[in-house]
């Protein structure tokens, strides 16, 4: 008496189809379960036990063996109680076994058999879709799973009720996709900041071309403000996107009843959050902050303090837009291409620029600050803007700047640009993602503009890596301006940005 039913095993954002055997043989009773299981799977026995019990159903005086294949997979996680207590009562001849072979499911159970909710239900049913094969899984995460489309999605509340709808005593209805959480209606408008002229078209900069961004300036300026205001002058993610973003979420169980969000994610770890929590890692390899920001906005606020083994292992990720996350017997990869934004005082305690309020250090304690930060990651920012504090004159304007709304028109403009003239090109959507090569091809300055960058190279011993970055700036302000070539005003923009900080 052999039994299947299917289920899912997580290997970064990929959910990868588990088959879950169960045979019962003569013996000693006995209930063994093979296939790699770690911690948490194993106990799934008694989990099966106690929620069948709750049932009045009692296990066969038999060998039962759960065989979760293949077998070289990690299984990890909690999600394997449904299938196997599936595959188990289709062995006993509970429930029809074709209607069980057909199903992939995911679900916790309750000692009392109520299905608890678990995380990754998004990427269970992209996996089930490509098998084509129904999709059960908690009721909370119905919804979410519902977005697929392409396959029947079942949400029971308990086993009970499972066993029901797989009998036909009492069908559950499919799932619908939650609400599209978040139009965006309520962010922060940067008309709220004034002054700041400076910072503000940075900021317009580094959202039209994906570049990341480092503020620099005293306590109080507006730094936070800022950033916060980031998502607000970015473009809805495309359908893709979209998808993309929540399979990490869904992953780390950050989905609110099932509904999407077209909103670009903005994430703010905390300086003295883990490497884990930042990185990834950790229990169950979980993403960590830099995936959550997946296509969004990460903020650094004092960038600096954070711990420099943090700030060294985001050079790579920042590159490549993926990061590898090591896990027990494997290691897993997360997406994680965001616009970083960072800000940092000029000095620890705030003040170098202000002769007044400066402690005694100055400028020594500056460079010190400063510092910490590595001239590779100096480097990764291709904007750097100084926010000095606001002045009174500017504090008591009306809001009279331009709203969000405003800019994110541009922005939406120039990206639409850069999409034209990537088209073909799969991993190239924004100039950030330009090579060296499809800058000399789409960003060759004016005669006057490659004069200019010529001095400036020399004046300021601007990098090969430096010298594309300014390119790239001077491309976006350029289809910021709906230029066909770059110009020496482009270009002398770029360059202006890059001082702050120093390198390259
Ligand atoms: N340019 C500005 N326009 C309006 N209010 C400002 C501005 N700059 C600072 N503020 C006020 O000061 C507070 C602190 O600003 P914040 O963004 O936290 O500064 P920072 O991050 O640079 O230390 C804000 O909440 C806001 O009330
Ligand atoms: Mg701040």
């Amino acid at each position: 008496m052999v039994a299947e039913s299917y289920t899912v095993a997580f290997e970064g954002v990929d959910a990868r189809l588990v088959e879950v055997q169960c045979a019962l043989s003569p013996g000693m009773p006995h209930f063994s379960l093979v296939g790699l299981p770690d911690k948490a799977v194993s106990e799934a026995k008694e989990r099966i036990r106690a929620a069948l019990n709750a049932l009045s159903i009692a296990l066969p005086s038999r060998r039962i063996t759960v065989n979760l294949s293949p077998a070289d997979l990690p299984k990890e996680g909690s999600h394997f109680d449904l299938p196997i207590a599936l595959a188990l009562l289709a062995a006993i001849e509970i429930l029809p076994k074709d209607a069980v072979a057909g199903l992939v499911s995911l679900g916790e159970l309750a000692l009392d058999g109520a299905l608890v909710p678990v995380t990754g239900a998004l990427p269970a049913a992209i996996a089930a879709a490509s098998a084509e094969r129904t999709l059960v899984c908690p009721e909370a995460s119905g919804p979410e799973a519902a977005w697929v489309g392409t396959i029947p999605v079942i949400a029971p509340t308990s086993l009970h009720a499972t066993i029901q709808h797989l009998t036909g005593a009492k069908p559950i209805e499919v799932s619908q996709p939650g609400l599209v959480t978040d139009t965006g209606a309520n962010l922060p408008d940067l008309r709220e900041v004034k002054g700041q002229e400076r910072a503000k078209r940075a900021l317009e900069i580094a959202a039209a071309g994906r570049h990341h961004l480092l503020m620099v300036g005293s306590p109080g300026s507006g730094k936070s403000m800022l950033a916060a205001r980031m998502p607000s002058i970015l473009p809805v993610l495309s359908p893709r996107e979209a998808l993309e973003t929540s399979t990490i979420h869904s992953l780390a169980g950050l989905i609110d009843e099932g509904g999407l969000s077209r909103r670009r994610p903005f994430r703010a770890p905390h300086h003295t959050a883990s490497m884990a929590a930042i990185v990834g890692g950790g229990k169950g390899a979980k993403p960590g902050e830099i995936s959550l920001a997946h296509n969004g906005v990460l903020f650094m606020d004092e960038f600096p303090e954070y711990s420099r083994n943090v700030l060294e292992t985001l050079r790579q990720p920042i590159e490549t837009g993926d990061v590898t996350v090591a896990r027990a017997n494997a290691h897993v990869r997360y997406p994680c291409r965001f616009l970083l934004v960072a800000a940092a005082n000029p000095c620890k305690c705030g003040y170098l620029a202000d002769a007044a309020r400066a402690c005694a250090r100055v400028p020594a304690c500056g460079e010190d600050y400063m510092g910490r930060i590595s001239g590779p990651l100096m480097d990764r920012f291709d904007l750097r803007v100084d926010v000095p504090p606001v002045s009174f004159q500017d504090l008591e304007l009306v809001e009279d700047g331009a709203s969000s709304a405003e800019i994110a028109v541009r922005v939406a403009e120039a990206r639409t640009r850069q999409a034209e003239r990537y088209a073909d090109l799969d991993e190239v959507t924004v100039n950030a993602d330009a090579s060296g090569r499809l800058l000399d091809e789409h960003a060759r300055p004016d005669d006057e503009g490659r004069a200019l960058l010529r001095k400036a190279a020399e004046r300021v011993g601007l990098s090969a890596r430096g010298y594309h970055r300014v390119l790239r700036v001077a491309r976006t302000i350029a289809d910021l301006a709906g230029h066909e070539q770059v110009a020496r005003a482009d270009i002398a923009e770029a360059i202006s940005f890059r001082i702050p900080g120093k390198a390259g």
